[in-house]
Formats: structure tokens, sequence, C-alpha cells
């Protein structure tokens, strides 16, 4: 079962069973005519951009990033931005075990109780932290010296108004590590995401990113800044969050008739991602093992936990199929649902089914 999902991870489109599980925009929205047309015009440049550079990533990109960041409140500098492989978490290195010097070190300089949010359309649940949370957040971090570490991978992606701004933007005390990306909005395989947060922690970051892979991939950081300089990314934003908006709504209304009174839900107002509850006894894990027999696909709530919980959650992303797949791939949920609700003996699932995807 584990390869259907590393299949389906690789190509949400590869295979006859419709994948509601993997977080990923849809192949056939990315910008590709446009990359195409800037490689075939390749503009001068600068050759030395492509040898080694910077750990801390492509400098003009760096500059873009700071000044994208700062239409949406956050004033940062090139200097306070480091540029990631995706927006992956960096972790405190360990050897065999903890390190403590490592950990001393990470202690006295960063306090590390940190507290981790993606306050804009969650990954999974899509919900959103108010602008009154975030404040009262921030406030508590201060009191409590709280390091917060804002993951932000979705809040352009509104279909509604706009979300709140983000909680590093009401950070007057460099306590909030904002992180970006631009694998939900462009083009996952670029892997370019960034970060942006206090000097010290930046200089830190990229002392360990050296050893990790010395820097990001330059080209992509050269071609996503190319983009982002001519002006194209507001347009594709605009074109997508009309799709992805589609696209919600399409996979709500088919819930609604396909599906109603079994499956509990909130429509979430951006993202890509539908939390749904079953109502009656029937597990997520159950329905996944039917599902799959009727040709779909999704995570189960389990898979986003570290602890066991509520056994009746699952996630469904809208963003990566069509609207007629989603609308398929629901009929084929409620098939599943129906076939499981008239038999009676409950199955166990495997553990390799519930490993977490993106
Ligand atoms: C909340 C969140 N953060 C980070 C990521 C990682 O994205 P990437 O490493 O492709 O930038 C994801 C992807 O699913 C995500 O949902």
């Amino acid at each position: 079962m584990s390869s259907i999902i590393k299949e389906l991870v690789s190509d949400p489109h590869s295979s006859e069973i419709i994948s509601l599980a993997v977080g990923m925009p849809d192949p056939f929205l990315y910008p590709l005519d446009v990359f195409q047309r800037i490689l075939e015009n390749m503009p001068a440049t600068n050759p030395s951009d492509f040898g080694y550079i910077a750990t801390e990533g492509y400098l003009p990109l760096r500059r873009t990033i700071a000044h994208m960041l700062s239409s949406n409140g956050i004033e940062t500098t090139p200097e306070r931005t480091l540029i990631l492989s995706g927006a992956q978490l960096l972790v405190l290195p360990t050897e065999a075990g903890l390190n403590l010097e490592i950990l001393e070190d990470y202690l006295i300089r960063y306090r590390p109780k940190l507290f981790y949010t993606v306050s804009t359309y969650n990954n999974p649940t899509g919900q959103v932290l108010t602008e009154q949370e975030r404040r009262e957040l921030l406030l508590l971090a201060r009191r409590h010296r709280l390091v917060i570490v804002e993951d932000d991978p979705y809040s352009q992606l509104y279909y509604e108004e706009k979300p709140p701004l983000p909680i590093k933007s009401m950070d007057s005390f460099e306590g909030v590590v904002y992180i970006g990306t631009f694998s939900k909005t462009l083009i996952p395989g670029l892997r370019v995401g960034f970060l942006t947060g206090h000097s010290a922690l930046i200089h830190r970051l990229a002392l360990e990113k050296q050893y990790v892979d010395l820097h990001s991939n330059n080209f992509s950081q050269w071609l996503i800044n190319f983009y982002l300089e001519q002006g194209y990314f507001e347009d594709h934003l605009n074109f997508i969050r009309s799709e992805y908006k589609k696209r919600r709504d399409s996979l709500v209304k088919a819930i609604r008739r396909y599906l109603e009174n079994n499956v509990h839900f909130n429509v979430p107002g951006g993202g890509f991602y539908l939390w749904c509850k079953l109502k009656g006894t029937i597990t997520s894990g159950r329905l996944l093992q039917e599902a799959t027999k009727c040709g779909v696909f999704f995570v189960p709530g389990q898979a986003f936990n570290a602890r066991p919980t509520e056994e009746n959650e699952f996630r469904l992303c809208f963003a990566s199929q069509p609207e007629p797949v989603l609308v398929e791939g629901v009929k084929r949920l409620a098939k599943a649902l129906e076939i499981l609700q008239k038999s009676k003996t409950p199955r166990k699932i495997s553990e390799s089914f519930l490993k977490p995807i993106v």
C-alpha cells in the first residue's frame, strides 16, 4: 500500500485512482509557458550567479522577497532573509542522540521554547487565527520569551476576503520567525522557500545549512527572481485563486450532494484542504481502505497527529484535481461509505497506510 502512496505523491494524475491526498498544486496550472519564454529569451545574466553562492541565497531574490513581504506588512531586509530548499523545517542538529552542547547553545541564544503555527489556512484543518488571536499570541510570546515559528505557505491562496496579516507583521521585538515557500503558489519542484527572522538566527541557520546543502539551487532562485521582478506573479495568483475557489466549491457541493448527513466540515476561506469528520462509527482508516478499492484516495486524520486522536477525521485536497475529477472522487467515496455501512465487520488498517504526506 505504501507504494501506492509513493506513486500518488509523485504525481496525483498518474493513476486510475483519484488522489485527493497530496497537498500539491495542479501541475497543469504551473506557469510553464512564462518560464519557457524567460528561458528562450534568456536575459543578460552574470555567469557567476550560477556558480557557488552564499548559503543565505541569491542576493537579488532575497531583495525581491524582502520587498514582497513588505507588501504583507512584514518589515525585513535581505540580510534577515534566508533562502531554503522549500519550506521544510530545519531541526536542531543531533549526533547520536541529543547534543547537549548544541542544545545549550540554542537555549541560551534562542530560548527554544517555540510555538509552531500554520496561522493561515492551516494544513490540514484550514483554520485561520483571527487578528485578535494573533495579537494575544504575540503578547504571550513576549511575556514568556517564546519564539513563534509562523509557517505560511497558503495565505496568498484566499478565496473570499483577504486573511489577517501575518503574525510576523505585528512583531516589534523579533519574536517571530516567518517561513514562506513558492511550492503551493508556483511550482513545488523548484524547491525555493525562505525564512525571515532575527539576523543572529539567520546567521546560525546559515551555518547549519552550509553543512547540509551549501546553498539552495540557484538556477531556481534566479528563475523565480526574474519571474517576480517582471511582475508575472500577481496575475498568476489571481488565476489560481479563481481556479481553486471553483474547485473548493465543486468539492463542497459534491460532498453535500453525495455524502450528505455522513460528513461534517467547515468551508475553508483559502488554502488547499477540506478537513472532514465522519459522523457515524466508521473510522477514516477503514474508509480509506474501502475507498482505495473504489478508486479514490485521501489522508486520514491520524497521519497529522503525533499522538492517536479521534479516528473519524480525514483531509481532502481540492487543489490538485480539476472539478469533474473532484466530483467523481466524492461519488467513489460515497460508494465506499455505503459498502461499509452495509457490511458490519470492522477491519484494522496497516500502519504504513497512515504515513504523513505533504
Ligand atoms: C504547512 C506546510 N509547511 C510547509 C510545507 C512544505 O512545503 P515545501 O517544502 O514544498 O516548500 C507544506 C507542504 O505541504 C505545508 O503544508
